[in-house]
């Protein structure tokens, strides 16, 4: 069934076809039976994973489908990026397929319903069987905010509560100068008073803060970032977001588009940041490795490079929601062939 629907939704522009996606997902209850095995389990940041298969931010922007996402089979799921106030984002056309290139350019801008909607929607999720998944809540600033870093502490405030672990969002490249907030001096700044306001808030205040990052960024900016989030206690990292560059091998008519690159194109240049960082940072923060990942050998050489955990988000559109039982059902075999007992134990070893 998943087949036939994606060959119809590929012949629509790829917004509608995600809105319809959304819409159709909102209210079909999905039942499927998933691969489970204790091998892909383990214990992080103070939350259990049943598998290491993430949905990455950007798909289910305003917490509208996570009970889907399960079904499918994701081990947990990442809503947003939300901003404190509803925005419509950059002019359309904004999303571009690279078919050839198993590729997307977004310039999307974060067109979110805002906080106070999306609040209702985890509020109701949070009342649901499904209160014990693990739901991360991506976090971002509104593209005509005057104090950025006030939209950050605004979205912990409210929305850190409901989340299981909250991400900050500093790496899209569709929102005009929120990039420089990986800088070091404004990165410093932003993660002490993030952190500052998540310990002042009970029932806030365990709540693991991860920061997403840019696969753009050069040696020495990734170096403060290791060194400012080991000195900070930063729970953990996701790289990476989109690229702004392009490689030469790219075929695919809408190439050029401008926005930022997902999917294959973008598997080496993440895993080259991966590795840096778990370098950089000896293996002492938990690492979520995105970008490019289609396989469950993509997903096993993410984790050699130093992922705990992996997102995706891209080959979802090309290949299906069956893609995360193909990927979990190989990615065991991978673990059992090379003799590990669980996926743990594969954790940076190609470093
Ligand atoms: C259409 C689209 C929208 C996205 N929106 C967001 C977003 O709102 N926030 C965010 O942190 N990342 C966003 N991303 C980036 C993804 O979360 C992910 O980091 C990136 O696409 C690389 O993973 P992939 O190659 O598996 O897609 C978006 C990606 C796509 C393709």
């Amino acid at each position: 069934m998943y087949n036939s629907s994606l060959k119809i939704l590929r012949l629509l522009p790829p917004e509608l076809s995600h809105t319809i996606t959304i819409n159709f997902l909102k209210y079909f209850k999905i039942r499927q039976k998933n691969i489970e095995d204790s091998i892909l389990s383990q214990h992080l940041m103070g939350l259990d994973f049943t598998n290491p298969i993430g949905l990455a931010a950007g798909f289910d922007k305003n917490a509208e489908v996570m009970h889907s996402m399960f079904s499918f089979g994701f081990g947990f799921v990442e809503v947003g990026t939300i901003t404190p106030e509803p925005q419509n984002g950059n002019i359309k056309p904004r999303v571009f397929r690279l078919n050839e290139d198993k590729a997307i350019i977004n310039s999307l801008g974060f067109n979110n319903k805002g906080i106070k909607k999306i609040k209702k929607n985890l509020i109701k999720y949070r009342k649901s069987y499904l209160n014990n998944k693990i739901v991360g809540v991506n976090i971002g600033k509104n593209k005509n905010s005057i104090n950025g870093i006030n939209d950050f502490l605004v979205g912990i405030e409210e929305l850190g509560d409901l989340s299981s672990y909250i991400t900050v969002n500093i790496s899209s490249p569709n929102t005009i100068g929120l990039r420089d907030l990986q800088l070091r001096g404004n990165l410093e700044i932003l993660i002490k008073k993030i952190l500052n306001k998540r310990d002042q808030i009970k029932n806030i205040n365990s709540k693991p803060i991860l920061i997403k990052i840019s696969p753009d960024l050069n040696e020495d900016q990734l170096r403060d970032i290791a060194l400012i989030s080991l000195a900070n206690n930063i729970d953990g990292l996701i790289l990476t977001n989109t690229t702004l560059k392009r490689e030469k091998n790219l075929i695919s008519i809408n190439k050029d588009k401008i926005g930022g690159l997902s999917g294959k194109p973008l598997f080496d240049n993440s895993n080259v940041i991966l590795k840096k960082m778990f370098e950089l940072t000896n293996g002492q923060i938990p690492l979520i490795g995105v970008g490019g990942i289609s396989s469950g050998k993509d997903c096993y050489e993410k984790i050699k490079s130093g992922a705990s955990l992996i997102q995706l988000y891209t080959s979802l559109v090309y290949s299906g929601p069956n893609l995360i039982n193909n990927i979990k059902s190989d990615l065991i075999d991978l673990i059992k062939i090379d003799g590990y007992k669980n996926i743990s134990e594969v954790i940076g070893k190609s470093v």
